[in-house]
């Protein structure tokens, strides 16, 4: 209110200065429209006091009976106005008056005042009307009666008016300037409640719910103008920063002021297994883990994930804690024990023969089991509860990670409603109709909604996303500004492509040694060129098409048999489901086939690696190979790709990638296959190693260049500074509204 007032001072002030300046000019304008009215009063109340005096004076006069004259002219005067009375002769003397006739007035009046029109005479004493009125007999002339009205009275009267009229305008002024309060209240709450709503997105983008009528002009202008700015300053920020793991500590420090950070996943970072050698460290086969470690090193905090490896508990203190990485600590894991009944629930059932092949078109169905979907809700629980037992504020930065948490942001955000949750879903998000099939389509998409920002690699998968809301959920969705008002909150839906750490590892053999390495290893010739598949034995991947590309190969340009060997790394993956063993069968028969048909005793076309490699010996197969093949038949980024362009700092191989991973958004310069077009694959493959150096070379300095800048700092810092946006915004809208629930 106080504020309201204040602002409306501004317009206030000058309006009772404008006033009172009125009342000002106005007085002596109303002073000489009140004299003209009393002298008018007084002319008629003079004809009045003629007439009625007239023919006693008249007769009174013919007789001589002057003291008759005079006692009648006394008690005439006697009236309260009337303050003498003279009577003027035929010519012109004053041959009668009352006792108090001024000496100051003679006959010569007669002169001034017009018959029915007297005049003022101001005298020391006060002013005095003056009128003159003729006596006649018999149609005769015989004298003037002068008739003297006191007018003090209209002085008095005058002075009265100037006060009624101050008090009048003051009483003016105060009604105006409570009304004008009131409506600059009224209206300031009225725009605030709009602006407000515009700054969360809301009202301004529901059909059913137009923004109010005053702010409707001004609504497409705000609106553009709070892009634009946000647009220029994420450029500006995008462009002007060197994305590394300092600039990201900066922002962090900067931005959120040295907030915690809380990261999720399902697959945790360093497992511990027990094996004959002892207690030992794996890094898991992982595009996630391999992505967001290197931001956790840079943020520290906490990251809290299924602690499965057998040697897990006993590496970890009472609470699962365990700080990591183990040769030089940066942050701590928090692993949370899973039951096996959980773990089946959770993680196989719901996540991986539901949601996984729901999100990837590749042919195969999902299966959803009410038993699943009670044990994901209930693992999502627990690892709610774990973020909070982790946050040592109100208002931490959490990151959740993939389709294992889908129930997780809107659990978070019940519990810690500051927090800033910033959700990355790593796979593809297909359309509303394919998403529909899921039972608990509706809880996913609440779920997903208690994110400050939902993050996917590319603008299509932000697009089904909002589409499948738009056909589920009654919420408000704003295209133009890629957000979701579901109750009451917003949640930023924008896409962030993932990408790797950069310099992604220093030390390394050259690649001459690699390559010589590397091929001994296999058992094959110097000469021989190398094509190379890395990935996690899974359907998506289309490994079963690259090999038959490899296959189709031999058959179409038979002068690349013996000269080249395709190598297959292939991380056994969620092995205890059917569908996956099913897989690993087929690729193992696909391989055995091609190299049964094409190979001897000597050669073998495809070398089929079903084991775990850590992270050094994938990088020196990336380093020793001529081709990376990336098929993968539906992908969210896939990282394989660019972890290969990272690997080949002598700017030489080259990248065959499948148009349907996310990677082929950025990734021009790769060699861009259909996987299911089997021929097309074969013929860039051929393309591929018969592709003369300079080429390559161009090729790959400008994917090198794409993916240093685009690097996996970059990603995460875009997100966080999107979030700290938000919440300012939040912050403002807050204030707002603060100020205007005080007001
Ligand atoms: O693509 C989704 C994803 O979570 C990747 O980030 C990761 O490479 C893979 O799945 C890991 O799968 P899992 O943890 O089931 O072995």
């Amino acid at each position: 209110m106080f504020r309201t007032f204040r602002l409306s001072l501004r317009f206030l002030l000058p309006l009772l200065a404008a006033l009172f300046a009125l009342a000002y000019v106005s007085m002596p304008l109303i002073d000489a429209l009140t004299l003209r009215w009393f002298v008018r009063d007084l002319d008629i109340r003079s004809a009045f006091v003629a007439r009625t005096l007239d023919e006693q004076i008249a007769e009174l006069s013919a007789s001589k009976s002057y003291a008759r004259i005079d006692a009648l002219l006394e008690r005439a005067a006697a009236d309260e106005r009337l303050f003498a009375l003279g009577l003027c002769d035929a010519d012109h003397r004053l041959v009668r008056k009352t006792h108090n006739f001024p000496a100051a007035v003679d006959c010569g009046v007669r002169e001034r005042a017009r018959p029915g029109e007297g005049f003022v005479l101001e005298l020391p004493r006060g002013p005095l009307h003056v009128s003159v009125a003729d006596v006649q007999r018999d149609g005769e002339h015989v004298a003037s009666l002068v008739m003297l009205h006191d007018m003090s009275f209209v002085q008095r009267r005058s002075e009265d008016t100037r006060k009624y009229i101050l008090w009048l305008f003051t009483v003016l002024g105060l009604a105006v300037a409570l009304i004008t309060v009131a409506v600059a209240h009224l209206s300031w709450r009225g725009w605030v409640a709009g602006v407000r709503a515009m700054l969360r997105g809301e009202g301004v983008i529901r059909p059913f719910a137009q923004p109010r009528p005053e702010l409707q002009p001004l609504v497409g202008d705000l609106r553009a103008l709070l892009r634009d700015m946000q647009n220029e300053r994420r450029e500006h920020d995008a462009t002007t920063l060197r994305w590394n793991p300092e600039a990201l500590r900066r922002l962090l420090k900067d931005q959120f002021s040295g907030d915690e950070v809380i990261l999720v996943s399902n697959r945790e970072p360093y497992i511990h297994v027990r094996s004959a050698q002892g207690i030992q460290v794996q890094r898991p086969a992982s595009g996630l883990v391999t992505a967001v470690e290197p931001v956790m090193r840079a943020c520290s905090g906490t990251w809290i994930a299924h602690g499965g490896g057998s040697a897990d508990r006993e590496t970890a203190d009472a609470a699962g804690r365990v700080r990591v990485p183990p040769a030089d600590p940066a942050y701590t894991l928090r692993r949370i024990w899973l039951s096996k009944a959980e773990e089946k629930g959770y993680y196989y059932g719901f996540a991986n023969e539901g949601l996984w092949p729901l999100c990837h078109i590749a042919h195969v169905r999902p299966v959803f089991r009410s038993e699943d979907w009670e044990q994901y809700r209930a693992v999502n629980e627990r690892f709610a509860e774990a973020v909070v037992e982790e946050a040592h504020t109100d208002d931490p930065v959490v990151l959740i990670q993939d389709y294992h948490f889908a129930l997780l942001p809107r659990m978070v955000r019940e519990r810690l409603p500051r927090a800033t949750i910033i959700t990355f879903w790593h796979i593809p998000w297909p359309n509303p109709e394919s998403f529909g099939i899921c039972p608990w389509r509706g809880e996913i998409l609440d779920g997903l909604l208690g994110s400050t920002i939902l993050g996917f690699h590319t603008r299509f998968h932000c697009n089904n996303f909002l589409q499948t809301v738009d056909r589920f959920l009654e919420a408000r969705i704003e295209y133009e500004s890629s957000t979701v008002s579901f109750g009451g909150h917003l949640t930023q839906v924008e896409s962030y492509p993932i990408s790797i750490a950069w310099p992604a590892a220093e030390n390394d053999e050259p690649v001459a040694a690699a390559r010589a390495r590397i091929r001994r290893a296999l058992g094959i010739d110097d000469e021989q060129l190398l094509g190379l598949g890395v990935d996690r034995l899974d359907y998506t991947k289309g490994i079963v098409e690259r090999m038959r590309a490899v296959e189709r190969l031999f058959e179409l340009h038979p002068e690349w048999l013996r000269r080249f060997t395709f190598v297959q790394i292939a991380a056994p993956s969620r092995s205890s489901l059917d569908e996956y063993q099913r897989f690993e069968a087929q690729v193992r028969a696909t391989a055995a086939q091609i190299n049964a048909r094409f190979g001897d005793s000597a050669w073998q076309p495809i070398r089929l690696l079903v084991e775990h490699h850590d992270a050094d010996s994938v990088r020196a197969h990336y380093r020793a190979c001529d081709v990376c093949l990336v098929t993968s038949l539906h992908d969210g980024m896939n990282l394989v790709a660019k972890e290969f362009i990272a690997a080949r700092d002598d700017e030489r191989g080259t990248l065959i990638l499948s148009q349907f991973a996310g990677a082929s958004r950025e990734l021009h310069e790769a060699l861009i296959v259909n996987p299911y077009h089997i021929e097309q694959v074969a013929e860039a493959l051929h393309r591929a190693l018969a592709m003369p150096a300079s080429e390559q070379r161009e090729r790959m300095a400008s994917l090198r260049q794409l993916v240093r800048e685009f690097n996996v700092y970059r990603w995460a810092g875009r997100m966080l500074l999107d979030a700290a946006r938000l919440r300012r915004r939040e912050r403002i809208a807050a204030r707002i509204g603060e100020h205007s629930e005080a007001a």
